[in-house]
């Protein structure tokens, strides 16, 4: 290589451009960042929201909205999620108070009778109460209700909680107070999996849905580890089979030819949905477990399909949005829920949109940890975008070919960040989506499942990595110089 003055500007001017992206986005989150934790801590959660203890309202609360002003489980779960992973990765012991709420909503959740049914026959599946955790008979306000992630999200959720309390010798108090509740949306789970239901998009069909499947197959998987550790394996008998079942259920989701997940087994337009969408995306950070590696039946963030449903997907809604028309091929563009969406005019969501930059965030730690990644025939296409002339194979975390991928992979989801950035408004509460004409920021303020994914893609880009769901031990990838620890879900370097 002859390092001429031309080569050199260019090299110089890419490093430049990298830096400026990077700093671009460091700027962003430390003011967003902020601004979020506090509404979502503050004005969307408990009294100070006008809700009980543990509810996390799906906005914040506007009377001029009263539609919104709403406990949708599953979004709050989102939130859970990443209090959770700030407790049990990031040892941020201040949540332990609103956890503890949480576990009191979603334990009481499960024993309201609605129209959904009672304990015995539905209403496990109920998916939105009022903010005082009262049932809704207005049948306008609960369409996609009941839903079947309902069980196995608040499930996984307690599963988190209970796993992080057993690392503090509080396996007592998990054994008679959590298990129950735990067990019992898993023997549902364990029962009805198979029944369709409606999806989580608006308005939902009804159907089997890839999210709900995954959600299903990680409760069972994890709750069959905990019960056996805390002594209550004759509660378990059969989770572990069943989850194969679901497993091999979930890869008649695989769309071979064009290399995608299609989202839902309804994939009619006349229906309202081509089964292509972000919920499959949505997975593979939810389901995130770098004891996996790559795995692509579980979909694991870098996992071959994954990626290559990433790059499909977004190519999709590049198209679908005037928004978007302007951004050049290879810059990351804005995400929607799915390419049929009319709600609210079918905008651009902040929550997939963000989601993309966190799938990333995750492969680039889980290459890390493995201390190579792989280029295969399904995932080419995407690893292309950095590298046209990248072939299959092996790369090693020595080797400059991946450094170079890493490192543009990088900033394309930093590149997320900053294109969201361009979105939010002036005081950083980031509403439920973008103007798909304009770039405006567009719909209900401070949208919960907007500032979830905000906070969680800042806090995988940051080195968080969630704690292990699926295995058995505490400490289990090990390699290239880097151990993961599911009890402290960091990442040590060796
Ligand atoms: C990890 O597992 C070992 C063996 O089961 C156990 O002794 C240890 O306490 C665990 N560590 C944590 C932090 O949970
Ligand atoms: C166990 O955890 C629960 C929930 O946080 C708490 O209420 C209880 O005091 C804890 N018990 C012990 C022995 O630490
Ligand atoms: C139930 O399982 C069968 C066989 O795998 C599958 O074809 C069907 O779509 C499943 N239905 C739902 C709703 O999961
Ligand atoms: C990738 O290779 C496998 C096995 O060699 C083959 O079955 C599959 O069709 C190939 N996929 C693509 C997208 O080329
Ligand atoms: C792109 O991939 C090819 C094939 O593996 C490799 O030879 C080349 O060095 C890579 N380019 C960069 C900039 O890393």
């Amino acid at each position: 290589m002859i390092f001429s003055p031309i080569f050199l500007a260019v090299a110089l001017a890419s490093q430049v451009l990298a830096t400026s992206t990077k700093s671009a986005a460091d700027d962003y989150f430390s003011n967003l960042i902020p601004r979020t934790k506090y509404a979502l801590l503050h004005e969307t959660t408990g009294p100070e929201a006008g809700a009980i203890p543990g509810v996390v309202a799906a906005v914040i609360p506007d009377d001029a909205r009263p539609e919104w002003n709403v406990y949708w489980v599953r979004d709050a779960c989102l939130v859970y999620d990443v209090w959770l992973n700030q407790l049990v990765s990031q040892g941020d012991t201040s949540l332990r108070p609103v956890l503890d709420d949480m576990v009191h909503v979603l334990v009481r959740s499960q024993q309201i009778t609605s129209l959904a049914g009672n304990v015995f026959t539905g209403s496990l599946g109920e998916a939105v109460y009022y903010l005082d955790l009262d049932y809704i008979l207005d049948s306008t306000a609960r369409i996609g209700s009941p839903a079947d992630d309902t069980q196995p999200f608040r499930a996984a959720i307690l599963i988190k909680y209970a796993d992080w309390l057993l690392t503090q010798n509080n396996g007592t108090w998990v054994a008679d107070n959590l298990w129950p509740a735990i067990n019992l949306d898993l023997q549902w789970i364990s029962s009805n999996w198979n029944e369709s239901s409606w999806d989580l998009w608006w308005p939902p069909v009804w159907g089997g849905s890839y999210w709900t499947a995954s959600l299903q197959y990680r409760a069972l998987k994890a709750g069959a580890r905990l019960g056996r550790k805390i002594g209550r394996p004759e509660n378990v008998v059969g989770y572990d089979s069943r989850a194969s079942l679901i497993l091999d259920y979930m890869q008649t989701f695989w769309n071979e030819k064009e290399g995608y997940m299609v989202e839902t087994t309804i994939t009619d337009v006349k229906l309202g949905r081509s089964g292509k969408g972000a919920a499959p995306l949505t997975v593979t950070i939810y389901n995130f477990d770098p004891t996996l590696g790559c795995d692509a039946k579980t979909f694991q963030p870098c996992s071959d399909k994954a990626l290559s449903s990433l790059k499909y997907i977004a190519n999709e809604f590049r198209k679908f949005f005037p928004v978007s028309q302007n951004i050049p091929e290879g810059d990351p563009a804005y995400m929607g829920f799915f390419l049929e969406d009319q709600f609210e005019g079918g905008q651009p969501q902040f929550f997939s949109s963000f989601n993309q930059a966190e799938q990333l965030y995750d492969a680039l730690a889980t290459w890390h940890i493995l201390g190579h990644l792989e280029v295969t025939n399904v995932s080419l296409a995407f690893f292309q975008q950095f590298n046209s002339s990248i072939a299959t194979g092996t790369y090693s975390a020595s080797e400059s070919t991946y450094t170079h991928l890493t490192d543009a992979i990088r900033e394309w989801a930093d590149a997320v960040v900053v294109l969201l950035s361009k979105a939010t408004p002036a005081d950083y509460v980031l509403p439920m989506s973008i103007d798909k004409d304009t770039g405006e920021p567009f719909g209900p303020r401070g949208m919960i499942r907007s500032l979830a994914a905000a906070s969680s893609a800042h806090d995988t880009r940051s080195g968080m990595i969630p704690p292990s769901w699926a295995s058995e031990h505490n400490t289990t990838a090990k390699s290239g110089g880097a151990t993961y620890g599911q009890a402290a879900g960091q990442v040590v370097l060796g």
